[in-house]
């Protein structure tokens, strides 16, 4: 449904001014599904299908399509669109070199998933390859193959297609029906509830004491909570997305109050870009309708590839651009002597009454079997994830 005019006046603007809908309308789409059974066609894999539903609902504004490479090397190069508007990461639809000389500029092309359904249509304007060090160099900040970002860059097909999309069907996240909400649904919910200030919270983990430690802290300033998980590809030994989803029910229902906290699915894959992904994640929340957004420690890491606060300083620099509000958190732990969750900022005990908490210890500790202390996890999160992962 669109948005009504006041919905538009009295929310934050989406990133460029604009949110995009790329969902085909219905005489286009009949044109469109008429014409895709004799038009080229290529096979999208989880990760390009994810941002094709994100550029097509407008997760992605002011984007809609596929990056071109002016587009492309200022964003790798220099953090911004060719327009001038700050973008951190770039959204391209990579494809081999053999697949990309059967396309023809100016043609159709039908996008296919890997279950062999019919997603969308790109107006393709733009073939171009690209240089992948440089892409792992820029946005990465490394070029080691051990990281699972850089991995996907050097895996991927050598030729970027470029152009606008039309969105003809939408993945179907059958497993978090409740919790599919779009860019203008959640901005009109948060309309309908009134809250003029959320906070957006993105995850890839289970919801541990830290976490929760932040969201409350942000909470305590602003209107409401948007729990945004990311539950589109990650690696393999990040937790489940569908148990992930219980995991949050869970702590919702015990420990958050229902009237200021919603809990929404953000479709996306994880690049593990750190910094950069930092600030991809603020902008979509913004176009999600958050005014605010958390980044605590070691924001979108993985492994030692960047420094505890790295995200934070990068996003920064461009916070003022982006036009929404970043909460930045320290490291957060348990201090056995405070009783509570803490910080450095907030508590003078001496290293050894802290317990520090990190997705990856819980995920370790789940794996090995072992029970998660109350300090690391609610009992009503470490049940879920200790059933959920021995269902798998
Ligand atoms: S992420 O890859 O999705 O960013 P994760 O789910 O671990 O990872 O973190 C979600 C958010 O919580 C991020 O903003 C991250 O910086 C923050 N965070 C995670 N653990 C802590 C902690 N112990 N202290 C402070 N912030 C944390």
């Amino acid at each position: 449904m669109p948005l009504t005019k006041e919905i538009i006046e009295n929310t934050i603007q989406p990133h460029g001014g604009t949110l995009i809908n790329r969902e085909a309308e219905a005489t286009l789409k009949e044109e469109l599904l008429t014409a895709a059974e004799s038009l080229p066609s290529i096979t999208l894999n989880p990760w390009s299908l994810s941002d094709l539903e994100l550029i097509g609902i407008g997760g992605f504004s002011p984007l809609t399509g596929f990056m071109n490479e002016a587009d492309y090397t200022e964003v790798v190069e220099h953090v911004h669109l060719s327009n001038g508007l700050v973008w951190s990461i770039p959204i391209t639809l990579p494809v081999t070199e053999d697949k990309a000389n059967e396309l023809d500029i100016g043609s159709r092309v039908a996008l296919y998933g890997e279950d062999n359904h019919l997603y969308g249509v790109l107006e393709l304007e733009e073939k171009y390859t690209y240089d992948k060090e440089k892409e792992a160099q820029y946005v990465y900040g490394t070029t080691d193959i051990d990281h699972p970002g850089v991995l996907k860059v050097y895996e991927k097909g050598s030729v970027y297609l470029a152009g606008p999309i039309h969105l003809l069907d939408r993945p179907k996240h059958d497993d978090f029906v409740d919790y599919h909400l779009d860019p203008s649904e959640t901005r009109q919910l948060f309309y309908d509830l009134n809250w003029q200030t959320i906070v957006g919270f993105q995850t890839r983990n289970p919801v541990h004491r830290a976490h929760e430690y932040i969201q409350k802290a942000a909470l305590e300033s602003v209107d409401g909570l948007l729990l945004n998980p990311l539950v589109g590809e990650t690696k393999s030994d990040d937790i489940p997305a569908e148990v992930r989803m219980e995991s949050y029910e869970a702590i919702l229902k015990n420990y958050f109050p229902e009237n200021r906290t919603r809990l929404v699915i953000y479709p996306a894959a994880m690049r593990y870009a750190g910094p950069r992904e930092a600030i991809l994640h603020a902008t979509v929340r913004k176009n999600y309708g958050c005014t605010h957004f958390i980044v605590g420690r070691d924001h979108a890491g993985v492994g030692d590839y960047y420094g505890t606060y790295e995200a934070q300083e990068l996003i920064a620099q461009y916070e003022a651009e982006l036009g929404i509000q970043i909460l930045k958190f320290e490291h957060a732990f348990y201090c056995e002597t405070c009783e509570n969750m803490a910080t450095a900022k907030t508590c003078p005990h001496e290293a050894s009454a802290h317990l520090h908490l990190s997705g990856t210890k819980v995920r370790e500790k789940l794996r090995n079997g072992e029970t998660l202390p109350k300090a690391f996890s609610r009992p009503e999160v470490a049940e879920v994830l200790i059933r959920g992962l021995q269902e798998k």
